[in-house]
């Protein structure tokens, strides 16, 4: 396998607060990476320096062998990484197939696309997540579960070779969560390499291949999703320790 993203050394610093310090982690083509951490922990900062919202205090960020840190997001994108956001943000008012074609004609493929184009290029990406029968809905009608499938289709539309997923499960009922690992299982499998930052540990366990686990901006412990998640380092991370343990 070749390494696909390099996260070298990175840190993000707001003030006093570290959100990430002196990072370091890669991604190898074809995997799919689960990221895991407590509230606070750095996840969203760390992709969203990534995808070019945020610029590193230091250190460096490597896409396919070319250094990206800095890089404004439509760049970013148009290299191949794709992401959804944690707040879901599409444009309410258009219709849920427009926002899908927001999509598309913003890729590097995309832009050399017609409108009328963009509007087939949607219509793959809308059936994998099982949008295609609200396609002419406005966004801003859908339900959560509906609105976290149509940030996957944009995500999706602008065909990116790596994908970025912030709490995509985030809100969903339980049979939607179901639902949307099929769909990841899906496109993971037809070879997109996927970053998935998720509270539902059962959800990273069953899809990830590898776990990387974050605190206070730092690694707590990286490799397989079983053995990480039964660390005790991680669970005191999850659960917090006793208040009786000795050092409270
Ligand atoms: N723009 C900002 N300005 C100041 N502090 C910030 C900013 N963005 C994030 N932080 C701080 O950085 C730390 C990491 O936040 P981040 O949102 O990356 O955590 P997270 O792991 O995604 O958490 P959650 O699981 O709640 O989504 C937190 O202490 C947060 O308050
Ligand atoms: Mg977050």
């Amino acid at each position: 396998m070749s390494t696909m993203l390099e996260v070298s050394r990175l840190c993000k610093f707001f003030g006093g607060i570290k959100a990430i310090n002196d990072l370091t982690l890669s991604v190898q083509a074809g995997q799919f990476l689960g990221i895991i951490g407590a509230n606070g922990a750095g996840k969203t900062t760390l992709l969203n320096l990534v995808t070019g919202y945020l610029t590193p205090t230091s250190g460096s960020i490597t896409f396919e062998g070319k250094p990206i840190q800095g890089l404004p997001p439509y760049r970013i994108a148009r290299l191949g990484i794709g992401r959804t956001f944690q707040i879901t943000q599409p444009f309410a008012e258009m219709s849920v197939l427009e926002n899908v074609m927001a999509g598309a004609l913003f890729s590097e493929y995309g832009r050399h696309r017609t409108i009328a184009q963009a509007r087939e290029d949607s219509i793959e990406p809308l059936e994998l997540v099982g949008l295609h029968g609200q396609a002419l809905m406005p966004a801003g009608s859908l339900t959560l579960g509906a609105k976290k499938k149509l940030e996957l289709a944009r995500a999706l539309a602008t065909r990116p070779r790596l994908l970025l997923l912030d709490e995509v499960m985030g809100g969903l009922t339980h049979e939607e969560v179901e639902d949307l690992m099929v769909v990841l299982r899906r496109i993971h499998q037809s070879g997109m390499t996927i970053v998935m930052i998720e509270h539902l540990v059962h959800v990273i366990v069953e899809l990830s291949d590898y776990v990387f686990a974050m605190n206070f901006g730092m690694e707590l412990a990286q490799g397989l999703p079983d053995a990480v998640i039964e660390r005790p380092e991680v669970i005191e991370a999850y659960l917090g320790v006793p208040i009786e343990s000795g050092d409270a």
